[in-house]
């Protein structure tokens, strides 16, 4: 596969040998970053990141990869201080900004948004989230958290909890889990179920099960991926607060977790998980944060052709 101006917007645009092969050059960048420090592949280059919604840690690893592939940085992190607000189109700014930049990544709270900037740029655009859509940079990076942690996926039962409804990262990682020979439990509240295309496409190929029971299922867990209720992407104010603090992971809720479980989380975290769970074993979120920087300097590489 010709990675060189290749677009990054849906994790089904991908194989899984491609997933695979994305995660072996973030092994080996990673490995090389210890070795040598800050390198040099993208010496020249600059990343334009365009958040139209609120980010962290998307923005920030990005940044954080392209300085360290030796590259440069533009963007904006909020439309309101750009020509957005006085009536511009999105075409209009893609087509504007890949003047000066080589790569592109969006964050947008319109489903479709990335793909319509891919089809207007020239230059790769990668998809940092795209309303509650799809997020496939943060799947790369929680499956590579998910090798680091157990040396492998297949064969992992994997629980899925929280807003998987208007959730974005769990619809990018379920539909890359279904790559695997993994089991997959999906918890979440009625009200926010997976949506039935995606179950119905994860049922060809896997095996899943959908509960509202989290004490239940969490002793079968290898994984807990939880998420957070996201709360601006109700319609409805009511119908937000019906589910609000629907599930907490805190001591009690482990007491029958295996031992190496690990729990795992995309952040912000709300109130989904206890804070007291940060010094367990269990706790991987963090690491999954630091994943983020080798992932994405795979993937600017590799789209920028420099690797
Ligand atoms: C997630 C997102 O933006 O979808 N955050 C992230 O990128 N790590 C999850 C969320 O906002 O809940």
């Amino acid at each position: 596969m010709n990675w060189k101006g290749r677009d990054v917007i849906s994790i089904r645009d991908f194989s899984k040998s491609d997933i695979e092969f994305v995660l072996k050059v973030a092994e080996r960048l990673e490995e090389e970053l210890k070795e040598k420090g800050p390198l040099e592949y993208a010496r020249g280059k600059i990343l334009a990141t365009l958040f139209f919604e609120p980010s962290t840690r998307t923005r920030l690893s990005f940044e954080s990869a392209m300085h360290r592939l030796g590259g440069s940085v533009i963007g904006f992190s909020s439309a309101s201080s750009t020509s957005v607000k006085k009536g511009e189109s999105l075409a209009d700014t893609i087509k504007t900004v890949e003047q000066y930049s080589d790569v592109i990544i969006i964050r947008h709270p319109m489903e479709g948004a990335a793909r319509l900037a891919a089809e207007v740029a020239e230059i790769p655009v990668i998809n940092a989230g795209d309303g509650s859509n799809q997020h496939p940079t943060q799947t790369l990076l929680d499956l590579y958290t998910i090798k680091h942690a157990f040396g492998r996926i297949d064969g992992l039962t994997i629980g899925l909890l929280g807003d998987l409804k208007y959730g974005r990262t769990v619809h990018s990682l379920a539909e890359a889990l279904a790559f695997y020979d993994v089991e997959l439990y999906l918890i979440s509240p009625e009200l926010l179920r997976m949506p039935r295309h995606i179950i119905e496409e994860l049922r060809e190929k896997i095996t899943i099960h959908e509960t509202t029971d989290l004490e239940g299922t969490i002793p079968k867990l290898d994984v807990l991926y939880v998420t957070r209720i996201q709360r601006e992407r109700f319609p409805d104010e009511e119908e937000y607060l019906r589910v609000k603090g629907s599930y907490q992971v805190n001591l009690e809720v482990l007491k029958n977790a295996k031992e190496s479980l690990r729990i795992m989380h995309p952040l912000p975290r709300v109130d989904e998980i206890h804070p007291e769970v940060d010094r367990t074993e269990h706790a991987l979120y963090f690491r999954q944060v630091f994943s983020g920087v080798p992932v994405r300097m795979a993937l600017l590489g590799l789209t920028l052709g420099v690797l």
